[in-house]
């Protein structure tokens, strides 16, 4: 018997090998707060939706298609790899202008929400082309880099925030990106960054496609927000604009926040390609899919399909995330009006912000205040009523400018 064996056998299993993993920082502050008894506390932790009651409710049109569902559906028998092909039509309309099904560059498929749609365009452009460079602004969504490096592209940073002004560095942004090579790739965020808030104005973005159409790259958009910004028109206008700038994209939409379908995992990928590769990339995708989840689940898609069919259903919808955005958009203006270093939050977007609050000040208002927020400062301003903006602001007031600031080096090549 070699050594090797000797010693798995001795320690039981192969597991033995494994390192304990950190608990995931953010999710672990939803445990957190609800353990928390004060009846003070306020939770600006993760990102869902919160009505002015506190509450995350589930919309009146989905009820209304779930009930409409539970009493028509005639089976759950399997769809395939690809889902509900008009929930992917009918949503590609809504995010891109585009409809699948007429369009012969454009392949879309349902997934397991926003990140099984990430998850499955990382490992297809992994497949086409291992080890590729993924540029990435930072900072940038907590499972993004683990998702990407883990389907095996090589992520590069590039300057995206300044933390001093609380606001976006097209600049410098543009200035990392020259060292981009044809071919590389170019995460964007569609609308509503997580977690800063900042986003590209149409120019910024007739920029980025202006650069991607030149040096060859492809742009892999993450859409999370659809809807929480301005509305379901301007948020996506510069998404649109660049994918049709571009011979190839990747976008990746998730129907969590923007339908309040979280647990239901709800979402969908569209690859735009020469069509001369469209057949390829569409029997990848349904290839990867088959392995990673085989077939994605039904419902909420079957939800949101019958939401965007039925003429009364979607104007409730939209009348209702409408509603959401403006009470962000009425937060941020308050927030903004409290204090002066709260002011860019005034012109930033969607649920999140980033505050210059540095680690012990994290730790310190949430032991003091029973204030939850992640670690880098970011807060879900959704979080927050119109009640609790100013003691939220008073609780942060000391603290604000207690982040180190990050050293901003162009990558290295
Ligand atoms: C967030 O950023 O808080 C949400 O997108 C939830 C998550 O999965 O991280």
């Amino acid at each position: 018997m070699s050594g090797e064996l000797t010693s798995v056998a001795l320690d039981g299993t192969i597991f033995s090998t494994l390192k304990a993993e950190a608990p995931d920082a953010l999710l672990a502050l939803i445990g957190l707060h609800a353990a928390d008894p004060r009846p003070t506390k306020i939770d600006v932790g993760v990102g869902v939706f919160r009505d002015a009651t506190g509450a995350t409710p589930v919309f009146a049109a989905v009820k209304e298609a779930e009930l409409w569902l539970a009493q028509t559906q005639l089976s759950k028998s399997y769809l395939g790899p690809e889902g509900d092909v008009r929930f992917t039509e009918l949503l590609a309309e809504l995010a891109l202008g585009r409809r699948t099904g007429g369009s012969r560059d454009l392949v879309g498929l349902q997934t397991p929400g926003g990140t099984g749609a990430l998850r499955l365009g990382a490992e297809l452009l992994a497949r086409a082309a291992p080890g590729r460079s993924i540029w990435v602004g930072t900072p940038t969504w907590a499972n993004h880099v683990p998702l990407l490096a883990g389907a095996g592209l090589a992520v590069r940073p590039h300057r995206f925030f300044d933390p001093e002004e609380s606001d976006l560095d097209f600049a410098a942004m543009m200035i990392d990106l020259g060292a981009a090579k044809p071919g590389d790739i170019l995460l964007l965020h569609g609308c509503c960054h997580n977690p800063t808030g900042v986003s590209f104005s149409l120019s910024e973005w007739q920029a980025i496609a202006a650069l991607c159409a030149e040096r060859g790259l492809l742009p892999f958009v993450d859409l999370a927000y659809h809807g929480l910004g301005q509305d379901i028109e301007t948020d996506v206008a510069g998404v649109r604009l660049l994918v049709e700038s571009v011979p190839a994209a990747i976008v990746a939409y998730s129907c969590d926040k923007n339908f309040g379908l979280y647990r239901d995992r709800v979402g969908a990928i569209w690859v735009k390609a020469p069509t001369s590769q469209v057949d390829a990339v569409r029997s990848n995708l349904y290839a990867l899919a088959r392995i990673n989840w085989s077939m994605p689940p039904d419902h909420g898609a079957a939800v949101v399909r019958l939401i965007l069919d039925t003429p009364e259903l979607r104007a409730d919808w939209e009348a209702e995330l409408g509603a959401m955005a403006a009470r962000i958009a009425d937060l941020r203006e308050r927030l903004a009006a409290a204090n002066p270093r709260f002011a860019p939050l005034g012109r930033q977007q969607g649920m999140f912000a980033m505050l210059p609050l540095g680690p012990a000040a994290v730790t310190a208002l949430r032991a003091d205040h029973g204030i939850y927020m992640a670690g880098n400062g970011r807060i879900n301003i959704a979080g927050l009523g119109e009640a609790t903006v100013n003691r939220f602001v008073a609780a942060c007031a000391p603290y604000l400018g207690t982040k180190p600031s990050p050293v901003q080096q162009p990558p290295d090549d």
